[in-house]
């Protein structure tokens, strides 16, 4: 949806204006005519969005404090009429046409979200691909005027006869091996030096293994000598500025080099800062990190690297590659020792990327005699299934209704949001941080939904019942809360009423909402179910359904059952992983094996690609629906 201009043309030569962002009091130059949300994003102030800027998502609202701008009909589609008056508008609808003030609402900041960190832990080999070697000072007499190379080899270990050095630190090395300490070489893959260092530094041996999600980015320094975490830190990735959904990211940088350019610079920008924070945290040096692994979706993968993502985001969606690389530190402009090897895990195909790749490495699926289906719920839900024996995935375009979009109070997962809820003889529910609620996140729709049915207000084709359909024995308290209006879209459920919660409104869950979280987890379970049916087997197959990442951690597992998201397993099959890509990450830094492994599951997987698979389209019609009771009852109505 185009923005149109809004406002007198002021500066009729067409200068740049200064746009100021309140309460941050920034103030950006921009050209004349260049969105509110594009200057937000230049700006660096955080603006709430999920689409990216097209108009569809209706999160990106700022507030003018006049009420000189007209409200346009998509104005009205997506904020209240209390918000229409009160100045709010769409920032990507409004166009800079004079110097001007804007104030971003608290909602839109976004710097508490929940970002996971742990993962399940398994046994590995310790088998760092770097091995740091010192040489003591040798007397000048002893070299017997050999070259300074020749005579650095004959002091390492027979495999590392293939050794290169690169020219930088063999300009060094006359300096060095003179040094009166005798110097420290690092070797990556037995074969590269990599760093050359005065003294002995062999005990100072790190790596960094980086989870690079859409929504957050998470490293893990690790002690390549011992196979230990030492620290993490994580960020949202600031990408999300240009849309929580990768399409919406895809499309900003198809056939557009400078999108392309400005995705990547955020992300090499930002795990800069992730360095310097896991650097500081551990009182190290920089120079300590050795090396670094990489997972993360396949748009992800490509905007790390600067690669044309065009093709990716069209049929039948195309990589540029999708095999492991390393690249050196200098190469994308990674502030550590030049030469750091940045080892990336391989991708599977199409959007099916090296997270998933390291779930599976993680979960040891590849390894394992247990039939697994291991989930990654995300805007994309990538999907895998099988065991040592045969493995397949795919990628279930979900769109971003578990991010809290298109949800018409939804939110992400940051302070404010209610998170988890029990619907019983009235409702109780949590909200992220404390204090009144501001809306609703992902792991809280399921519980909404999970309840309702469970209560008998929605029925099992994901209808919010009128009061007068209501069957008997429902609570009253749990019937004052449907609120009903001629159009039944817009009939709701209150969650937090405003005057007892706090809020500056009440928390609702309207009928539609339920609709657009039908379709989310909808494609979701329909991708299971395709693979499933690939594979030949039905849900009792199922030896263990595991939930990756932050969404699945923080889910109710048997309300994910309820609403039909994972199979209808019994409940001890289903567990949590957390954040299972980036324990993917950290297998492949510490251990080589392991990262042969990556390679051999991203080769052998199968691929099974959904769009325009009619199978897909037929589970996807069932899939949307939810099972018409809940599975323990069923089963302890077949016992007794
Ligand atoms: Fe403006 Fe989505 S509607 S960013």
């Amino acid at each position: 949806m185009p923005a149109t201009m809004t406002g007198n043309a002021a500066h009729g030569d067409h200068a740049p204006v200064n746009v100021t962002f309140q309460p941050m009091g920034v103030t950006y130059e921009v050209p004349f005519g260049e969105t509110l949300f594009e200057a937000a994003a230049q700006a660096g102030v955080e603006v709430d969005t999920v689409c990216g800027g097209n108009g569809s998502c209706g999160k990106c609202k700022v507030r003018f404090e006049s009420d000189q701008i007209p409200a346009k009909s998509i104005d009205h589609s997506h904020l209240t009429g209390s918000e229409i008056r009160q100045g709010y508008r769409l920032s990507c609808q409004v166009l800079a046409w004079q110097d001007i003030t804007v104030f971003v609402p608290p909602a839109g900041t976004r710097t508490k979200v929940q970002i996971l960190h742990h993962g399940v832990s398994r046994a590995v080999n310790l088998q760092s691909n770097i091995k740091k070697i010192y040489l003591p000072y040798t007397p000048p007499k002893q070299r017997s005027g050999i070259a300074d190379w020749e005579f650095f080899k004959q002091g390492l270990p027979a495999w590392t006869h293939r050794l290169q050095v690169p020219l930088r630190w063999l300009r060094q090395l006359p300096i060095l091996i003179r040094d009166q300490q005798g110097i420290t070489v690092t070797i990556a893959g037995h074969k590269q030096v990599v760093h050359i260092e005065a003294g002995d530094t062999s005990a100072r041996n790190f790596g960094v293994a980086v989870d690079i999600g859409s929504t957050s980015i998470v490293g893990f320094l690790m002690d390549l000598n011992t196979g230990e975490e030492i620290t993490s830190a994580s960020g949202l990735n600031r990408q999300t500025s240009y849309g929580d959904d990768v399409i919406a990211r895809l499309s900003r940088a198809q056939y557009n080099p400078e999108g392309l350019l400005q995705l990547h610079r955020m992300v090499i920008e930002q795990l800069n800062i992730l360095l310097e924070e896991l650097v500081a945290e551990a009182k190290i040096d920089a120079d300590d990190i050795e090396e670094l692994t990489v997972v993360g979706n396949m748009p992800m993968h490509h905007f790390l690297l600067g690669l044309d993502s065009t093709y990716l985001g069209l049929s039948p969606y195309a990589p540029v590659t999708h095999d492991s690389i390393t690249v050196s530190a200098a190469e994308l402009g990674i502030n550590l020792t030049p030469d750091t090897p940045i080892y990336i895990l391989p991708n599977i195909a199409g959007f099916v990327g090296s997270d998933t790749v390291g779930v599976m490495l993680a979960a040891d699926m590849h390894e394992t005699s247990k039939i697994t289906l291991a989930i990654d719920v995300g805007t994309n839900g990538e999907v895998a299934l099988g065991s040592k024996d045969r493995l397949i995935a795919c990628s279930a375009p979900a769109g971003p209704a578990m991010e809290g979009a298109r949800i018409k109070q939804g939110m992400r997962a940051a302070g404010g949001a209610i998170d988890h809820v029990t619907i019983d003889t009235d409702v109780e529910y949590s909200v992220i941080g404390g204090g009144a609620p501001k809306g609703i996140c992902g792991s809280a729709l399921i519980d909404i939904t999970a309840g309702l049915l469970e209560a008998r207000l929605v029925d099992f084709s994901g209808r919010l019942l009128r009061k007068s359909e209501l069957p008997d024995g429902i609570p009253e308290a749990l019937r004052e809360r449907i609120v009903e209006h001629e159009l039944r879209k817009d009939n709701y459920f209150i969650i937090a009423r405003a005057e007892e919660s706090g809020a500056e409104q009440d928390i609702v869950f309207y009928q539609q909402d339920i609709r657009e979280f039908q379709l989310a987890k909808g494609a979701i379970r329909a991708g299971e179910m395709v693979l499933q049916q690939v594979m030949g087997c039905q849900d009792e197959d199922l030896e263990e359904v595991l939930l990756a990442g932050a969404f699945g951690n923080y889910i109710d597992l048997a309300n994910a059952r309820r609403v039909n998201l994972v199979p209808q397993v019994p409940l001890k099959r289903i567990r949590s992983i957390g954040n299972g890509a980036g324990v993917g990450a950290k297998l492949a830094l510490i251990s080589t094996r392991e990262r042969l492994a990556a390679q051999r599951i991203a080769k052998n997987c199968e691929h099974i690609q959904l769009s325009g698979l009619d199978d897909f389209q037929r589970a996807f019609t069932h899939a949307m629906r939810f099972p018409k009771k809940n599975l323990e009852k069923r089963i302890t109505g077949v016992l007794s």
